[in-house]
Formats: C-alpha cells, structure tokens, sequence
C-alpha cells in the first residue's frame, strides 16, 4: 500500500503555509516524512520558516528532542513558491485560506502537475469537500483532513469522505494520519464535520456575550477555563485560532445550516477587518507580546482594580441552604478554607448523610497526599449541620444552594414536564408546601 512505509511516500506537499499549514508540515516532518512546504507568499514562506525554526527550537531547549532530530526536521521540509515542486508528490494536503474559490483554483492549477497516484487532501474546517473535489480530474482521491490548532500538539484529526472517495483512498489516510502520531476519526461531508459544529456555536456566544458588554473578556474566559476545566477561554481560543478564520468557518456553516447558533457575531467580523486578527497579528481579544506569540500583555481592556479597593466587611461564618451534591461540596470548600459553615438540610438524616460524604471526600484527600490528618479534622470541625433555618441568624454570608428534586413531588402523572418544572421552582422559592400550591 501507497503509505504502508515512509520510503514508499514520495513526499508530502502542504500548500498554503497560514497557522494551520504550518503547523501541519512542521508534524509530518517531526514524523519522518519529507515536506514540500509551498505557498506562493515569499514572506509568508520565510515566515513559516521561522515558526518552525522557533517551534522546533524550543523543543530542542525543553529536551522534547536533539539537535540532530531537530536539523533533521528542518532538512526534511524544503521551503518553496515553487508549486513544480509538488511533482514528486504522493499527499497533497492544502491548507490555503477558507475560501472555496480560492481551494478549487488551486488545486485545479496543481492537477496537471502531480502524479495520478496522488492522494489529495484538504484541510477545509468548514467548506463542502465534494464541493472542493470536483476542481480535480479524480474526484475520488480527495479527502478532508481537518487538523486542530496547534496542529502540532492536538492528536485529533478528522478524515472526512464524500461519496466518491474510494475506500483505499481513505484507508491510506487513515495509516498515514497514525504516522504522524495523531488519532483519526472518519466522517461525512457534513458542515463543521464533528468537533466545528459543535465547538463553533460556543465560540460565537462568547464573542456575542463580549460584545454586549455581558462581563470581561478575563471573566468569560476564566469562567470556562476554572469553571468547566477547559484548557483555554473562548475568546483566547478564538484569538489563537484567527478571527477571519473563526468568522470564515462561522459564515460558511451559517450559509449551509441556516442555524442561529452559526451566524457569526458581528464583532468577529469587525476586528478581523480591522486586522485585529488574534494571536497571529499580535491583536485580538487581548493584546500580544508579538505577532504569533502566546504571551499576553496589558492593555487598554485590562480589569481594573478598582472594586478592590471598596472596603469589604469580613466574613468568618457561613451558613449553607442545602443538602444536595452541590450544596455538599459548597460546605467542603468553605470548612477546608477554615471558616466556621453551618449547613440547613431538610431532615437529621440529610444532616448525616452531608456530614458522611465531606468525611469520604477528605478522607480520599488525605489517601492521596492532598492534605493532612490535622487538615481533616480542622475541616470536619468547623462543620455544624441543622435543620433550622434560624440557626443562620447570626452568620456573615448565607449560600443557597437548595435541590429541587422533581421525583419528590407527586405531580398528576398528565402534568407536562415544563409545568412540573414551573410548579417545582414556585414551589421553593415560596417555601411553601406543595398540597397548598397545588
Ligand atoms: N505550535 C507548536 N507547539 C505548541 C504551540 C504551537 N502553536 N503552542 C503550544 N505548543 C506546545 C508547547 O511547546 C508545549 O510542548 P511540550 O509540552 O512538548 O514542551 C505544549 O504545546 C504545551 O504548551 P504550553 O505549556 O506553552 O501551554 P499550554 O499547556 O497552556 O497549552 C495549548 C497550550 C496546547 C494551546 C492548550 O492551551 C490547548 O490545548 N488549548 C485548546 C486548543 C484547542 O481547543 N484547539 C482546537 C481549536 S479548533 C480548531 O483548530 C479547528 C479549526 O478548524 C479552527
């Protein structure tokens, strides 16, 4: 098979040397494979040059690899305008800004060029690949190949078919996609395939929420990074992926889908033209260091300190409404931060049962190194349970966090699920008592 051995692989082409193209020929040369990186830009080839350069300097300075692995990297890829020197090559993989004329024109101009047995591959995060494949003579040996960005460290790829890929076309890429280290998954020619479909309509909350002055861009990022454990902000994210990028994807899925969620934020649009394109040209959300550099510095959006200095009265006591998971761990981490927490349930059983769980859960703590036997018993200490709410009359600070359990309800079985719902949140707000209400 074409890509069963590296030596089998004449070379790889990467047309187009933007962030992604960069990125992509920088990992099929960490694997092994010889790359013609080829964009008609002479500035935009000696600046792919450079990131490279730079990319694979620091894993050099971080002991990821040796110098000698690293110039074999940089002598495995020849930097070119030259689009003759695809000739040799057995994977086409073009990665030109999303634009379908744009990809159509190019691979049409390369199609006289390379040889049959060529396999092309295109990089589209959105655009129609059955749309992109009829600008070459073999439709059936074109595939998507979606990389993430930084191509070079996210390990997911998406193989994406039409239906004229031939079946051997795919699996060559899919045995090629495992050599340069990355795990594959193949799927249809769908608009944002998996992960852009669902990444892209959160993206674009973000930047609306931004945009109508909702909270801070730190604050938006911060509450999905700390809140929901992922490993970037949307609006830093954004910025590392490229604004026009960003609002080219959401344009295209938007035309295709007609989806509310998809019709880009008028913001994306308005910072990209002004070519505040995000990491790569030193400016998006938030301001660089240097074009294409990760480090962020101050600007003139940067929160003010000023709330900070209002004068805050000092809380030692905590009282908690609640019993349920997130009430549980609510009391955890105010004990374990040494303030005195007394915590409302709704029966002495609820009491112990809360009281039980944080002792499992420091108790695993301690098991794993994360705190001391003194810690635990300091945090265990500073927990009083009850079931009056009166007990809270002295407290500094009161957290609600009460359950609404719908099971605990006994509804008339035709009640529909949005009335129940309606009823159940009357219902504790009220405090009141379900027979009254009802
Ligand atoms: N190029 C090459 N390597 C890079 C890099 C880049 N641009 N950025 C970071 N790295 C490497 C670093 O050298 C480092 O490598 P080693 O561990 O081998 O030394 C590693 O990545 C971790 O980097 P850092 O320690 O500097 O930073 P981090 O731990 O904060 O990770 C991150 C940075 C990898 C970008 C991480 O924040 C992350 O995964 N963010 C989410 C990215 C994401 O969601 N990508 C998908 C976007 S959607 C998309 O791409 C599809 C599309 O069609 C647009």
């Amino acid at each position: 098979a074409l890509v069963e051995s590296r030596d089998r692989v004449g070379s790889v082409a990467v047309i187009g040397l933007g962030t992604m193209g960069t990125g992509i020929a920088e990992v099929v040369a960490r694997h092994g494979f010889t790359v013609r990186a080829i964009d008609l830009d002479d500035a935009t080839v000696r600046d792919a040059r450079q990131r490279i350069e730079a990319s694979t300097d620091r894993a050099v300075a971080r002991d990821k690899l040796t110098a000698s692995e690293r110039s074999g990297i940089l002598d495995r890829i020849l930097f070119t305008t030259n689009l003759q020197e695809c000739l040799t090559s057995d994977i086409v993989i073009e990665a030109v800004p999303e634009n379908l004329e744009l990809k159509r024109q190019v691979l049409g101009q390369l199609d006289g060029l390379v040889p049959d047995r060529v396999i092309w591959c295109t990089n589209t995060s959105s655009l129609s690949v059955t749309e992109i494949s009829t600008a070459v003579s073999q439709p059936s040996r074109v595939v998507g190949l979606h990389f993430f960005n930084p191509a070079p460290v996210q390990d997911f790829v998406e193989i994406v078919r039409t239906v004229v890929t031939d079946d051997e076309v795919v699996e060559h890429i899919r045995v090629f996609t495992e050599q340069i280290g990355k795990q594959a998954v193949i799927c249809e020619d769908k608009a944002g395939f998996i992960a852009n479909s669902l990444l892209f309509g959160y993206l674009n909350h973000a930047a609306s929420m931004f945009e109508q002055k909702y909270a801070s861009r730190e604050d938006i990022d911060a509450a999905m990074r700390l809140g929901c454990g992922l490993p970037m902000g949307p609006l830093a994210l954004l910025d590392l992926i490229g604004l026009d990028t960003s609002y080219q994807i959401l344009d295209t899925m938007y035309r295709q889908g007609r989806d509310r969620l998809h019709a880009p934020s008028p913001i994306l649009k308005h910072m990209a033209t002004a070519g505040l394109k995000g990491r790569k040209s030193g400016r998006g959300f938030y301001t660089y260091a240097e074009p294409g550099s990760p480090e962020i510095v101050a600007d003139d959006h940067v929160a003010t300190q000023d709330a900070m200095e209002v004068s805050v009265r000092e809380v030692t006591t905590v009282g908690v409404v609640g019993s349920g998971t997130m009430a549980t761990g609510i009391i955890e981490v105010f004990a374990k931060a040494g303030f005195s927490v007394t915590f409302v349930a709704r029966s002495e059983d609820k009491v112990a049962k809360v009281i039980a769980s944080i002792r499992r859960s420091l108790e695993k703590a301690r098991q794993r190194g994360k705190i001391e036997q003194d810690a635990v018993d300091a945090a265990v200490g500073c927990i009083t349970g009850t079931t009056a709410l009166d007990d809270l009359a002295d407290v500094d600070l009161v957290v609600e966090a009460e359950e609404v359990v719908l099971e605990t309800l006994t509804f008339p079985a035709h009640f529909p699920i949005f009335l129940r719902t309606f009823l159940a949140k009357v219902l504790v707000e009220a405090e009141g008592d379900q027979e009254d209400l009802i």
